[in-house]
């Protein structure tokens, strides 16, 4: 319907701030916060009513035939300010508020296919409809959070859809401070099992407790349990490396090589969370997996761009 297109600028240009998306994504303290671009305070569909007479036809009897008929529908200026609000009860941190696909580079091709994954995961979403997620697993720096960001980014501004991101050590702490407050976990577990899209950060650190285990297995057969869609990203890694061939090593070979295999067993995400976690996982996400050599963005940009680099924090725009 007409009225649910963008509505054109006066000018007929994308406005320069915004692109023409209307809402803009900055840091505001210590989260990434979404707003109406001042492009749009004033809306020129339904003249600031917030809905719009649209005109409909429907056939109520044979008899009668077709007949047309007014209904008031929301205006996209209504739907913007719900899904801004929805935006900011994600709990994005301000250190993305400019992640977007568009700015997400790839060094290499495991970037390429994570930024692929989370795009097309974010592009082909249904509300409401069940869809499988994804799990990225990297070292440091190279742009997961990024990429949950403006996956949930699209979600919720663009389709609608509620979303949540919880940082993994975070949750346990909030958790731990409610038990004092005389809260229940499930009081906070429960909206999270529930959110449409709930993206979960840093998935395997932690102390991995019996309290913390049981919290994020809760949580993980909650969703699972109901087919919701879970987004995670990990440093720890998804497989295991391929292990040297020991049969006819000398011992001390045979010591290096054990003692090796347990170093990198301690890397596996499976040996964090547990097979009961992990096997939900298989069936729940498509796994990206990338290098242990992906350059860190923190460092490169520290390095390269130090001379040029200017403070962030102002408005930046979120891209498809
Ligand atoms: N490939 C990339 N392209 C563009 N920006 C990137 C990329 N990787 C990282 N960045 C930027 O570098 C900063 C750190 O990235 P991010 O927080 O997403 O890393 P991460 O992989 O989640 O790291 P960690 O494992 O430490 O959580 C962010 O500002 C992010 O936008
Ligand atoms: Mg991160
Ligand atoms: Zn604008
Ligand atoms: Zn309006």
């Amino acid at each position: 319907m007409a009225v649910r297109e963008m509505a054109p600028k006066a000018n007929g240009e994308a406005c320069g701030v915004c692109g023409g998306r209307t809402y803009v994504i900055e840091r505001r303290g210590d989260q990434a916060l979404a707003r109406t671009c001042e492009c749009s305070g004033n809306c020129s569909v339904c003249g600031g009513r917030g809905h719009v007479l649209v005109e409909r036809e429907a056939e109520f009897s044979q008899k009668v035939g077709p007949r047309r008929y007014e209904v008031m529908e929301q205006c996209v200026c209504t739907q913007r300010r719900t899904r801004i609000s929805r935006f900011n009860e994600v709990g994005l941190p301000a250190v993305v508020s400019h992640a977007s696909f568009d700015n997400y580079r790839a060094f290499n091709e495991a970037q390429d296919r994570g930024r692929g994954v989370a795009l097309h995961f974010a592009h082909q979403y249904v509300k409401g409809g069940p869809s499988k997620g994804f799990i990225l697993s990297g070292p440091v720096g190279t742009g997961k959070t990024h990429l949950l960001a403006a996956t949930l980014g699209h979600l919720v501004l663009e389709l609608g859809v509620r979303g949540r991101y919880v940082e993994i050590s975070l949750l346990y702490a909030t958790i731990r401070r409610g038990f004092q407050e005389g809260k229940s976990g499930g009081e906070i577990i429960g909206p999270l099992s529930e959110v449409e899209v709930l993206a979960i950060d840093e998935l395997g650190k932690g102390r991995g407790s019996p309290f913390e285990m049981e919290t994020l297995d809760e949580l993980i057969a909650r969703r699972y349990n109901a087919g919701r869609t879970t987004l995670f990203a990990t440093n720890y890694s998804l497989e295991p490396e391929k292990r040297a061939v020991r049969s006819a090593a000398p011992t001390g070979y045979r010591t290096t090589e054990d003692a090796r295999s347990a170093a990198r067993d301690a890397d596996l995400l499976r040996e964090r969370v547990g097979e009961r976690i992990y096997s939900r996982l298989c069936e729940l996400c498509t796994f990206v997996e990338l290098p242990k050599d992906t350059p860190d963005r923190r460092r490169t940009r520290q390095e390269m761009d130090a001379p040029m680099h200017h403070a962030a924090g102002g408005s930046r725009t979120l891209g498809r």
